[in-house]
């Protein structure tokens, strides 16, 4: 009888220890390698599970005629620590995203609507180039280096998803000419021209 008694209560404790149904962000709280704390779930609700913010059509009156609006926890808290999320990215024609990567996340791509080119380049500096057409989806591994140009004549829509609830976004050439990055120290690095380098940063904003 002890034993049946002792079974139940291991059987019992261990799962209340094992299972955890969602680790909704405590955007309050810092964020560590792993994601944010969690929120008491006492506190959490059906809007933590939901995210509106990608509805509309993002804003492409800019310089590379495009947007990206991302679902990272940081906005969409009821992702935090499930491994995936999400963005919208619209193209103007002619637009482009430019040279980037996601250091947390392999990444897939659906083109909803118009045609684009997308590629990724890989560690041995191989080009991986398609132009995508609607309904054609294509995967980035984590961490390489990619990009999407609009080449068609109408709008282009792009769904993406990651396999990270923070796959971070980092854009090279706003790493080298948005940053405060020593010109000299970018020329050395990059072997590009000081009029170049200056030009860039005065396009983008870097100082240094
Ligand atoms: C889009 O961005 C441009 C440039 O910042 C701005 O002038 C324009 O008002 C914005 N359009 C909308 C619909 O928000």
């Amino acid at each position: 009888m002890l034993h049946v008694l002792l079974f139940f209560y291991f059987l019992v404790s261990s799962s209340h220890a094992a299972v955890q149904d969602f680790c909704v962000a405590d955007l309050k709280a810092p964020q560590g390698p792993a994601g944010y704390s969690c929120k008491t779930p006492a506190k959490v609700t059906v809007d933590d599970f939901v995210y509106s913010g990608l509805g509309v059509a993002g804003n492409t009156s800019n310089f590379i005629k495009a947007s990206i609006n991302t679902a990272f926890a940081d906005k969409f808290p009821g992702l935090n620590g499930l491994g995936l999320s999400m963005a919208r990215v619209d193209l103007a024609p002619g637009g482009a995203i430019p040279m980037h990567s996601h250091p947390g996340a392999s990444e897939t791509l659906l083109v909803a609507k118009g045609s684009v080119i997308a590629a990724f380049v890989s560690s041995d500096n191989t080009v991986y180039s398609k132009t995508l057409k609607e309904g054609d989806i294509m995967v980035f591994p984590q961490g390489l280096l990619h990009f999407e140009v609009n080449t068609g004549r109408t709008p282009a829509l792009i769904w993406v998803s990651f396999s990270s609830s923070n796959p971070g976004l980092q854009i090279l050439s706003y790493a080298l000419f948005r940053s405060s990055l020593p010109s000299e120290l970018i020329e050395k690095t990059t072997f590009l021209d000081d009029d170049e380098v200056k030009r860039l940063k005065a396009l983008l904003g870097g100082s240094g």
